[in-house]
């Protein structure tokens, strides 16, 4: 095996999929509730958007940001267009998104005279580079052997809003996701966020999101920011832009963009052509398709459907990245449904995550709660 062996994988390997499924070179098919973890979004070999970038690698692929490339400025306006925002920088990662804002504060302490340090919510998650890395603290281990991480990063517990505001004039900006997804799809609370924003507007600290998972139609809306009635100053984007596509983005209002002038960043693959043909391609089929309502409704059915469910303690998240919290070893759980024929994951001991195709329909809901009702019994049976 000449692969870095960094990842746990599961012995199965994929040759095509369709919609929400996957099939292996035997022909066994597999109901994708996972999604490639968020990333899957409009399903599998969805027709526009193999279209626009098998059409895109016909045209040309890569130019560089020497130069004007029409696709990305398309793609730009239309993403600030959905979201509300002003500007957009793409790159080809989360990480990549993180570090990008990192940066952005950065600059608007040394422009402000303000602490050049970072406030962000214990149990978050937002990437393994350096940056990123020193950000995230939902688990220890991802820290292990990497000393000195990088400084200017503080911690606060998430909904704890009187220990976050007192914490505010030591920081240059905050954040946070909407909703922990690696944490264990732990969602931040609409007061937690709304106080810390108008404290941050008050204070002129960024106000800043890391939507990589919840953003682009995840949790029924362009962002999730805007279920719970947020106007954020930056927000990091990647996973759902691209479909499957690698890109990253970030977004920000106009004069805080001009942090980031000509020279002071960059990526050499960021916003190239093919990946900027699949951000266009997802958001037109978001659109079109109607997606964040088939997400919102679906939502609804699949936690009713979910929290009936013998097992289920109880059902987190919103739109489509939920978090099951069971009775029982999620892993195990996961595994059982695997077997099965469907695609999940434990996000903590107890919590498996979901987080299927936005184009998912009510009889691949039925067909999925079906398995794990019946994963969930062989579990109930095994145990002592
Ligand atoms: C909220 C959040 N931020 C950042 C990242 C890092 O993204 P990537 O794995 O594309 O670098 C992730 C990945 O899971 C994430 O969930």
């Amino acid at each position: 095996m000449s692969l870095f062996q960094n990842y746990k994988r599961i012995d199965v390997a994929f040759v095509r999929g369709d919609g929400c499924r996957l099939y292996t070179a035997e022909g066994k098919s597999y109901l994708d509730f996972l999604g490639g973890i968020a990333v899957s979004s409009l399903g599998h070999s969805h027709p526009r958007l193999v279209q626009a970038i098998t059409e895109q690698a016909g045209r040309y692929l890569h130019v560089s940001n020497l130069y004007r490339i029409p696709e990305q400025e398309a793609a730009a306006e239309r993403l600030c267009r959905v979201t509300r925002m002003n500007r957009a920088f793409f790159c080809n990662s989360g990480a990549e998104a993180v570090e990008a804002t990192i940066k952005l504060a950065r600059r608007h302490a040394a422009k402000h005279n303000l602490p050049p340090t970072l406030l962000v919510a214990q149990n978050g998650f937002h990437g393994r580079t350096m940056g990123a890395l020193a950000a995230t603290t939902s688990n220890p281990k991802y820290h292990e052997g990497f000393a000195p991480l990088l400084e200017g990063f503080i911690a606060t517990p998430l909904n704890d809003l009187p220990a976050a505001l007192a914490k505010l004039d030591r920081v240059c900006a905050v954040l946070v996701e909407p909703i922990q997804g690696e944490g264990g799809v732990l969602p931040a609370e609409a007061v937690f966020m709304q106080g810390l924003q108008a404290a941050c507007k008050a204070q002129g600290r960024l106000f800043m999101l890391d939507e990589v998972q919840t953003g682009i139609g995840r949790t029924g809306n362009w962002l999730s920011a805007h279920g719970m009635g947020l106007d954020p100053d930056v927000v990091a984007l990647a996973k759902g832009l691209g479909g499957g596509v690698p890109v990253g983005a970030v977004l920000a209002r106009t004069e805080l963009s001009e942090l980031l002038g000509p020279g002071s960043h960059g990526t050499t693959f960021g916003g190239n052509p093919l990946a900027m043909a699949a951000v266009n391609a997802v958001l037109e089929a978001i659109e079109e398709q109607d997606l964040l309502t088939n997400v919102r409704e679906i939502s609804e059915l699949l936690k009713q459907e979910l929290s009936k469910l013998p097992g289920v303690v109880g059902v987190r998240g919103t739109g489509l990245l939920l978090g099951v919290e069971l009775g029982c070893s999620a892993d195990r759980v996961a595994e059982a449904c695997f077997e099965r024929g469907l695609l999940v994951n434990a996000v903590r001991p107890n919590t498996l995550r979901l987080a299927p195709p936005l184009v998912v329909g009510k009889l691949e809901v039925a067909e999925a709660v079906a398995i794990l009702e019946k994963a969930l019994c062989e579990q109930t049976v095994k145990s002592p």
